[in-house]
């Protein structure tokens, strides 16, 4: 192929930029001519595109977002709006489409492959929940972007002797959540993965301040059933500790990508181009164990979480909480 485009789609995360530069340079050495889509599926729909060179991308993988940006389009879902979206695919003569992003734009994935178009496709989402792969491009600089929040905060809430509540993003997956919670040696976790109750969460944080803690902390997942000022609500009138609740929101998806998110953008892209420069295409690419690897795209949805209730006792034997 000697033609190709690049789109993010749903959430940015970290690494998107990294990714796309890596496309783009690896296109502009191979003299492959390489088209951005602006705006995801959004920007297919509505030919929102346009060439993209050396100097467009020069210093990007150093920033959060996409340069290309992003959206989460409903209209690509509707018969007419796919249809667009080929037909731009055709005008543009796009031989191979390379697609970043999380869950539901590998379902669009799927279906443009269907359709008889050349995708690869790459994991580019915070939440970790793409489950063929073991990370996704964001995921670790969303993880630390958290655990900076929680060390931060917690300085003054140690002046204080308060408890704090934690909520971490992440949809239907708990991996920002555990991630974090093991990095700071948070006193209780809540995840929607494993059934948690906030008398269970009440439990930790006494048995936390048994063993001498006097700022406990506290971490839910986004997908968790419990609510958060309910929590705080709790441990403030079981334990008597001034509690306050703070959801870390969208910082998660911003800060300076870390290197491993570049290293894998970088990897990814290098891997894309070359992939369909040799016309092998409909791949979804992943990493396992740090070794790259490639699967057919439309089999990747049915892979289920592992998730790593290790991690989680791991947390417990550490408080010297029962393991689950
Ligand atoms: O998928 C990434 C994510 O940040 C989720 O963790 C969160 O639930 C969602 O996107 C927020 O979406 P939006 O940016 O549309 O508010």
């Amino acid at each position: 192929m000697k033609r190709i485009a690049v789109l993010c789609s749903g959430g940015d995360s970290q690494g998107m930029n990294a990714c796309i530069k890596a496309i783009v340079d690896t296109c502009t050495s191979n003299n492959v001519t390489v088209l951005g889509i602006n705006r995801g599926y959004q920007g297919l729909i509505e030919n929102d595109i346009r060439e993209l060179n050396k100097l467009d991308v020069a210093n990007i993988e150093t920033i959060a977002g996409a340069i290309i940006k992003t959206s989460r389009s409903a209209e690509f879902m509707t018969e007419e709006g796919f249809k667009k979206a080929i037909n731009n695919l055709k005008i543009n003569d796009i031989e191979g489409l390379i697609v970043i992003g999380g869950n539901g734009s590998f379902r669009g994935c799927r279906d443009l492959v269907h359709a008889g178009i050349n995708v690869i496709g790459i994991p580019g989402t915070i939440d970790n929940d793409l489950y063929y792969t073991e990370r996704s491009l964001g995921f670790d600089t969303a993880v630390q972007q958290a655990v900076n929040t929680v060390t931060d905060v917690k300085q003054t809430m140690y002046a204080n002797s308060r408890a704090v509540v934690f909520k971490c993003m992440g949809r239907h997956c708990g991996d920002i959540a555990l991630h974090t919670a093991v990095a700071v040696e948070a006193d209780s976790l809540a995840v929607n993965e494993i059934d948690y109750s906030i008398s269970e969460i009440i439990s930790d944080v006494k048995n936390s301040l048994k063993h001498g803690v006097t700022s406990p902390v506290v971490i839910l997942s986004e997908g968790c059933k419990l609510d958060m000022d309910e929590v705080v609500y709790e441990i403030q009138a079981q334990t008597h500790l001034t509690t306050r609740g703070i959801e870390i929101g969208y910082i998660q998806r911003g800060g300076e990508p870390t290197y491993y998110d570049r290293m894998l953008g970088v990897r990814w892209g290098v891997l894309a181009v070359q992939l369909l420069m040799q016309d092998m295409t409909n791949l979804a690419l992943g990493i396992k164990n740090d070794k790259i690897f490639t699967t057919p795209l439309i089999e990747v949805e049915h892979v289920l979480q592992e998730f790593r209730v290790d991690m989680v006792n791991d947390l417990r034997t550490l408080h010297a909480l029962p393991k689950i």
